[in-house]
């Protein structure tokens, strides 16, 4: 038998960067995923295999042996392993598996392609196993995952792809995740720079203004909380229309605190004058993805004016299920 798994990645729709200074920010999983199929070995070796990276390598106890892709594999794969031997202990067996990774979504984006990745392995390899569980096992196992990649991650990227749908995101509740239930499609354009950012000094940029300009941040941050609740009433109105001027004027926000960039701006340019409702940066900024809400009438020709400015264009709506098993 081999075990199948996907799982969403995400955008954020509203208040990157303000989530820090604890406003609440709105996620969206999208319907594109990383896929994970899971087979048993003979022998005891865990082998890991990365279609979309083009990776492979082998753990043979806990030795790492390369098939492709040197040592830039092993800290991919690591990571990974960690969860499958979890998952191993949880099974209370030393069994050998085969387990092949395929992603959609663009790697190191700001789309949450890792903890797609960790979610969907675990699912695929507890069905495989016949391990029982739940959804919230599925999502703290994955935190481990995504705590060895990114330090002190805040845990949104692996709760949407395990549950899929709309999160309210708040650093300062105690379960920090609201989920918001939504029974239409956002139809979105993901349309990546191609150009390289790190989330820490973008966050640390806007530390830096904040601390240069506290009173005229406090307002900044004042204005994203009216436009938050603003978001809320509008998404459970179903009107595209005003989303896409509240994402505008979210937009306005991230550029006013730096962390904006010419070929984001170009993009985002490019989707509004082509017909999109509003469109912003998605995540950290300074370079990564911008997002474009489209009516479904105009997508081909954003798309198509996207395409020829951007590194990659995606088409995508929101994920409603999060992560999903099946078998072969
Ligand atoms: O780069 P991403 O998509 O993981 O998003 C970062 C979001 C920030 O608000 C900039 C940072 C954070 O930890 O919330």
């Amino acid at each position: 038998m081999k075990a199948h798994a996907r799982a969403p990645g995400k955008i954020i729709l509203f208040g990157e960067h303000f989530v820090v200074y604890n406003a609440t920010a709105i996620v969206m999983a999208i319907d594109k995923y990383v896929y994970t199929s899971v087979s048993r070995r003979r022998d005891s070796r865990i082998r890991f295999r990365s279609i979309n990276l083009g990776l492979e390598g082998i753990y043979e106890g806990e030795a790492y042996k390369p098939i492709s892709g040197g040592l830039k594999a092993k800290s991919v794969f690591d990571p990974l392993f960690r969860t499958v031997r979890t998952l191993l202990g949880m099974y209370g067996g030393d069994l050998g598996l085969d387990i092949e990774i395929n992603s959609e979504i663009p790697v190191a984006a700001g789309l949450g392609s890792s903890a797609a990745t960790s979610v969907s392995l675990t699912a695929a390899t507890a069905y495989l196993l016949g391990i029982d569980i739940d959804r919230r096992t599925i999502n703290s196992i994955s935190y481990e995952s995504e705590s060895i990649i990114h330090v002190t991650p805040s845990g949104v990227d692996n709760t949407i792809a395990t549950y899929g749908g709309l999160i309210r995101y708040n650093r300062g509740w105690k379960r920090r995740i609201l989920k918001l239930s939504i029974d239409y499609q956002i139809p979105i354009l993901v349309g990546d720079t191609g150009i390289s950012r790190n989330t820490g000094i973008q966050v640390s940029k806007v530390r830096l203004l904040a601390n240069n300009y506290p009173d005229v941040f406090k307002y900044i941050l004042r204005v994203y909380n009216e436009l938050y609740k603003e978001a809320i009433a509008t998404l459970r109105d179903k009107d595209l229309i005003r989303l896409g001027e509240l994402m505008n004027i979210n937009q306005g926000l991230l550029s006013s605190i730096g962390v904006s960039s010419q070929e984001l701006e170009r993009l985002i340019s490019i989707a509004i004058e082509k017909g999109a409702y509003g469109a912003k940066l998605t995540g950290a900024g300074g370079g990564g993805c911008m997002i474009a809400l489209v009516d479904r009438d105009r997508m081909d020709g954003v798309k198509w004016a996207l395409d020829k400015a951007s590194s990659l264009v995606l088409e995508a709506s929101t994920d409603r299920y999060g992560v999903r098993v099946w078998s072969d």
